[in-house]
């Protein structure tokens, strides 16, 4: 949706995914929004058979779910013409969360659900080696920049992100049961540390956001 605001109406966006289920979700959203210039495939961007070449190939959070990162930026660069751009938002959750005065809830929240994502493979420290990532699949050194999210107050959207998150990974390390009960407790466990933050007024502090992008 940024990228369709970005190259406007007489630009034309594909965004592709092997997630059909993503690719559901990001359809409704474009129809709720009113884009017209995006449209979905159910696909890879490393193996994605194009009939012509882009002017920019841009992917958020997708390096970390590839084994090898440079090997899918080789096969990414094919589908970006000459002088065009690719363009990541990437980040390394071994870089940890933060929070002033400590929640430690969070703390063990956020460590079950790193430790998961870690031992299932993957490259989620890969944010914090952007330049090596580059320089192995052949690129021009990459410009980059960080930005971190900021929090605190009710009013957060890193908390219940965090709490989706764990739901989804490793919902087993924090409650038993049948799928409701489970559920039940997840949602306890979520209102507990809210109020638990809020309480302490405590400033939370995510992984750095980092962006890096280069001319091919
Ligand atoms: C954390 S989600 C990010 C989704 C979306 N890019 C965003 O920023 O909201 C990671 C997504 O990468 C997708 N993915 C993994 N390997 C891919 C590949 N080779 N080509 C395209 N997408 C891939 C997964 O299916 C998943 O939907």
């Amino acid at each position: 949706m940024l990228i369709a605001d970005l190259v406007g109406p007489a630009g034309q966006v594909i965004g592709i995914d092997p997630s059909a289920k993503a690719i559901d979700t990001a359809r409704l959203r474009c129809v709720q929004l009113g884009r017209s210039n995006v449209e979905f495939l159910v696909d890879r961007v490393d193996t994605y058979d194009a009939s012509a070449t882009f002017d920019a190939a841009v992917c958020r959070y997708v390096l970390i779910h590839q084994v090898d990162p440079s090997e899918f930026l080789r096969a990414t660069r094919r589908l970006v013409r000459p002088g065009g751009v690719i363009a990541l938002h990437e980040m390394d959750i071994t870089r940890g969360i933060q929070s002033y005065p400590r929640v430690p809830r969070l703390h063990e929240i956020y460590d079950a659900v790193t430790d998961t994502l870690l031992r299932a493979g993957g490259a989620f420290d890969v944010g914090g080696r952007l330049v090596r990532v580059f320089a192995d699949a052949g690129l021009p050194p990459p410009k980059l920049f960080s930005q971190t999210l900021v929090e605190g107050g009710e009013d957060t959207a890193l908390l219940p992100w965090m709490m989706e998150l764990a739901r989804e990974v490793c919902p087993q390390v924090f409650a038993d049961g049948t799928e409701a009960e489970i559920q039940a407790q997840i949602d306890t466990m979520a209102d507990l540390m809210q109020s638990a933050a809020c309480e302490m007024n405590s400033q939370i502090e995510f992984v750095p956001q980092t962006c890096a992008w280069t001319r091919v």
